[in-house]
């Protein structure tokens, strides 16, 4: 047996329940390294941990698909959630065994960033860059995302497309330098913010960074008009709608500062 995990953030009180369970009673524990590294304190003794980088990772997964098709039960461990911007890996392991392979959720960058924004994936796009081939289309569609008034959350590419290239890259294309931009690093882990405009961000990141692109015209709230009489001093359902999906992280972050471990532990100054 074989299947994909999606190991959580780099926390491991975000990995799920099951993803522990399979974890806890694998045979074999197989992935990159600093993942593996993440759930090795629930790995079992007799547990055969096998790691890979990128350059060895088609040679490694040959002597895991091995171990699986001898019967040994097998957990291949991914960065996050496995279906936001693992397929190139998941192809990988699925070319090794031969077979598709079943793939159980994890808490992806995304939705950790999208909690520390406030912002919904309903008004939101996702879009990684961090994959192997032509990002050329994915260009585009960032692009087009941001003309179409959506927020965009950013996987950016550690060797060619960090932040400050996409934010030249999308002043090229004629996107306004006024979108509110934010770029976290390192999320449920010793985390970094940084929160300013799209024309600002010429800052150096580390490759553990994801990014957000919030849209100029953000969505009004949808919810039925409330009755204002009797409401004297309260503010409106309409206001506390709009509030949410236009505030940023800061708000956010004050309420994180309850959790320690939640918390970021710096902030980059805008
Ligand atoms: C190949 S992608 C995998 C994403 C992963 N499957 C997920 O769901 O988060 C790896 C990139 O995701 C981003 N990333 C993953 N975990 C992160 C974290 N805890 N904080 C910030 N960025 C993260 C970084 O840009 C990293 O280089």
């Amino acid at each position: 047996m074989i299947c994909c995990l999606g190991a959580g953030p780099g926390d491991l009180g975000y990995l799920t329940q099951r993803g522990r369970e399979l974890i806890e009673t694998a045979d074999v524990v197989a992935g990159f390294r600093a993942v593996v590294d993440l759930v090795r304190p629930l790995v079992r003794g007799e547990c055969k941990i096998v790691t890979m980088g990128y350059k060895d990772q088609v040679e490694i997964l040959q002597k895991v698909a091995l171990l699986h098709h001898e019967g040994a039960k097998c957990v291949v461990v991914f960065m996050g959630d496995i279906h936001f911007s693992g397929f190139q890996f998941l192809e990988r392991v699925e070319r090794a065994c031969g077979h598709p392979v079943e793939t159980v959720a994890g808490i992806s960058a995304a939705q950790i960033l999208a909690s520390r924004c406030r912002v919904c994936f309903d008004e939101t796009s996702f879009i990684t860059f961090h994959r192997r081939g032509d990002i050329a289309p994915f260009q585009e569609h960032l692009v087009h995302a941001l003309q179409d008034d959506r927020n965009v959350i950013v996987i950016p590419r550690p060797w060619d497309f960090m932040p400050k290239t996409i934010a030249v890259f999308l002043l090229s294309r004629g996107v306004g330098p006024g979108h509110r931009t934010e770029v976290w690093e390192r999320l449920t882990q010793n985390e970094a913010a940084w929160l300013g405009t799209l024309g600002d961000c010429c800052a150096d990141f580390s490759d553990m960074s994801i990014m957000l692109i919030r849209t100029l015209h953000p969505m009004p709230s949808q919810l039925e008009p409330i009755e204002t009489q009797g409401t004297v001093g309260m503010r409106s359902d309409a206001s506390v709608g709009m509030r949410s999906r236009a505030s940023g992280a800061a708000e956010n972050i004050a309420c994180l500062r309850e959790d320690d471990r939640a918390a970021p532990k710096s902030s980059r100054a805008n």
